[in-house]
């Protein structure tokens, strides 16, 4: 974790850049400096898990740009730009591939840059400064509509980010419209939080994310209620599991029980 910016160094620590500190990146405030370093010494499984999302985001695009022939793809959450990008490991596999990115953290917008230059001269992708939380305001956005094609097989992608909606904002009345918006073939890629390895310590993190007043509290879920996500959708083998454990590509990959994981197709 680097020094960070000064100037800013007192601002309310925000979950993408606690993120990015996590991931060792270097597109963070102290404030969010503070939250991760000690996330890290109290809960070290946290990094792990994070580390291991981000590979998982990367073995789950492959499989639906290369197994699922899908083109285009819709990532909400895309946090901090981190390399590989989403696009970058969709246009490695299909050079066409485009992608519209949406985060609501306005760091993330100054850093689009990153995810603005594809990786193929064929390939395209947009950001858009929205909240997962007005779905509807997405899926209506004119840029938006102009790259993606609704009419055909989306690829959308919540890739840590649902366990920063708590109940009261019905994340899954929010997944449930954007999946009725896309057609059949599309396929979701979700990764969540979840606490039920270790619920004690799962609740003292999430106690902790309050208590440091990052600006969106974490709601660590049960593999049963993330399973519960995906209904009316095909869930692929081997169903909502560790990240790690999903499509594994390597040999002696941790447990990262933290963050679970599944990819399923609509009907
Ligand atoms: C933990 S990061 C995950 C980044 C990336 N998807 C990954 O897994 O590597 C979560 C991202 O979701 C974004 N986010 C959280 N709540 C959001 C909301 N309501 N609408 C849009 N973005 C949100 C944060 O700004 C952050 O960039």
């Amino acid at each position: 974790m680097h020094e960070g910016s000064a100037a800013l160094g007192d601002a309310r620590p925000h979950p993408a850049r606690v993120y990015d500190c996590l991931l060792e990146g270097k597109d963070n405030y102290l404030a969010d400096q503070e939250v991760a370093e000690e996330l890290a010494a109290r809960w070290p499984e946290i990094q792990q898990g994070v580390r291991e999302n981000r590979r998982w985001m990367h073995r789950a695009v492959r499989y639906l740009a290369r197994e699922a022939g899908i083109r285009q793809f819709l990532d909400i959450g895309t946090g901090i730009p981190t390399r590989p990008n989403l696009h970058e490991v969709a246009q490695e596999v299909e050079p066409t591939a485009r992608v519209a990115y949406v985060d609501n953290d306005p760091l993330v917008l100054n850093h689009a840059e990153a995810l603005l230059t594809p990786l193929t001269e064929q390939g395209r992708t947009i950001y858009l400064q929205a909240d997962l939380r007005q779905p509807g305001r997405i899926l209506a956005s004119e840029r938006l509509n102009a790259l993606l094609d609704l009419r055909e097989p989306v690829g959308l992608t919540l890739v840590a980010i649902l366990h920063f909606l708590e109940e009261s904002e019905r994340p899954e009345a929010i997944l449930e419209e954007l999946v009725a918006a896309l057609p059949s073939g599309s396929y979701v890629a979700l990764s969540h939080a979840c606490g039920d390895a270790a619920p004690a310590s799962a609740k003292d993190a999430a106690a902790f994310y309050r208590e440091r007043e990052v600006s969106a509290p974490v709601v660590p879920r049960s593999e049963a209620r993330i399973n519960g996500f995906f209904a009316g959708l095909e869930l692929l083998e081997p169903g909502v599991v560790p990240v790690s454990q999903w499509h594994p590509d390597g040999p002696d990959l941790p447990e990262a029980v933290w963050f679970y994981g599944g990819v399923a197709r609509k009907p």
